[in-house]
């Protein structure tokens, strides 16, 4: 994508990435995602935010598009990941003047990432940086996405760029802005974006938008996805009810099973939650990435686990998919549990006990032995009834 004009003296400057399989080298990308640079161009000339290491030459020919790079005077790191901050030895480079501002937590990171010590200077929360023309101001948001996180605010123009923060995956497919995407797909990326990078600073989220409730934003610009002009509130509001855990009217069953026994009991469990009106998705956990998984589960607020009884314990692809859910601490969810055993049980008994830090409304469990009968697959469809009508009051 070429530079694009967002509003008078802000253009974005970033990149598409198409090539990075995996983000932080275990999710995957299966339709790439953006790195977002913002360049403010007032007296002086501020970039806000960059790019990963690999794409920095695109950044500088995009900013050479709209300004001579080795001009800039600010480069505003809101955040030093590195697929927004591996740029920065290039662009010191490149221009040798240009000062760093980020927040006081970020200057050991800046050192010990980039051994970067010079020309840089730690902004306060609520600074204020003057360019003649257009002004910043920059407010800390910390752990969102790590300590040092920090969100920038240009008053004139009333855009937030907001970092990781109102971010998605998802390259911009010949598109910026939300009114010109298909926003099915791209609130889609940012769910699982949420689920699999932010997910885990829920609280941190939360008491970012209180305190950039505060601010007259008219465009959000975050690092990733596409830049909020129409409707900023959109994506507010979908982070903020990502952040709740409050999850849809609906249910997932997510299941593994070794020898389809256990499929016909989620098949069953499906039935029991449509036949009460509720929509649900089957997941198999042996087939569909746990990232993945761990989106549908962040989308949803039933949940329906199955498993048979695998080694005395649960089936290590469910297992695994647990395992991320605790990481992420999923909370708020109303959950059913069902699992098939041969000569003994475990993998329900042990599903339940993975599971009760959480502290979900456990509304059943069934358990069955080898193939389900007409009468064992009659209390899965009750469980997902139950489930679905729990999850609709
Ligand atoms: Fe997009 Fe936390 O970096």
């Amino acid at each position: 994508m070429s530079p694009s004009a967002i509003r008078p003296g802000i253009f974005w400057v970033g990149v598409n990435d198409r090539v990075t399989d995996l983000f932080e080298g275990q999710w995957p990308l299966p339709h790439g995602v953006s790195y977002n640079a913002y360049l403010v161009v007032g007296e002086r000339v501020a970039l806000v935010d960059g790019v990963k290491a690999p794409f920095g030459e695109e950044l500088l020919r995009h900013i050479a598009e709209v300004v001579p790079p080795e001009g800039i005077a600010y480069l505003i790191v809101n955040h030093l990941e590195p697929d927004h901050s591996g740029a920065l030895p290039l662009l010191r480079r490149v221009a040798p003047g240009a000062e760093i501002l980020a927040t006081k937590a970020a200057l050991p990171l800046l050192d010990a990432l980039y051994g970067i010590r010079d020309r840089v200077r730690a902004v306060s929360d609520g600074e204020t940086l003057d360019l003649g023309g257009k002004c910043l101001s920059f407010h800390a948001i910390p752990f969102v996405h790590w300590p040092e996180t920090m969100a920038t605010y240009e008053e004139t123009q009333r855009i937030l760029f907001s970092c990781d923060a109102f971010g998605g995956f998802g390259a911009l497919d010949g598109v910026l802005f939300d009114d010109e995407a298909d926003l099915t797909h791209y609130e889609g990326e940012a769910i699982r974006y949420y689920a699999n990078i932010v997910g885990a600073v829920s609280k941190p989220v939360l008491r970012a938008i209180d305190k950039l409730g505060d601010l007259p934003i008219e465009v959000i610009a975050p690092s990733h996805g596409v830049v909020w002009r129409r409707d900023p509130g959109r994506v507010v509001d979908l982070y903020g009810r990502l952040a709740r855990m409050e999850g849809e009217p609906a249910v997932t069953v997510l299941y593994g099973s070794m020898y389809d026994h256990t499929r016909e009991m989620a098949d069953a469990v499906a039935r029991g939650v449509t036949g009460a009106g509720v929509s649900v998705r089957v997941v198999d956990a042996a087939r569909v990435h746990p990232s993945t998984v761990l989106a549908e589960v962040w989308r949803r607020k039933g949940l329906v686990l199955g498993s048979p009884t695998y080694d005395t314990g649960i089936f290590p692809p469910v297992d695994q998919v647990l395992r991320l859910i605790l990481a992420k601490r999923v909370l708020n969810r109303v959950v059913g549990l069902f699992g098939s055993l041969g000569w003994q049980g475990g993998a329900v008994r042990k599903m339940a006990d993975e599971v009760a830090p959480l502290g979900w409304d456990l509304v059943d469990k069934v358990e069955f032995k080898g193939a389900p009968r007409r009468d064992d697959l009659a209390r899965g469809e009750e469980l997902g009834r139950a489930v679905a009508e729990r999850v609709r009051r």
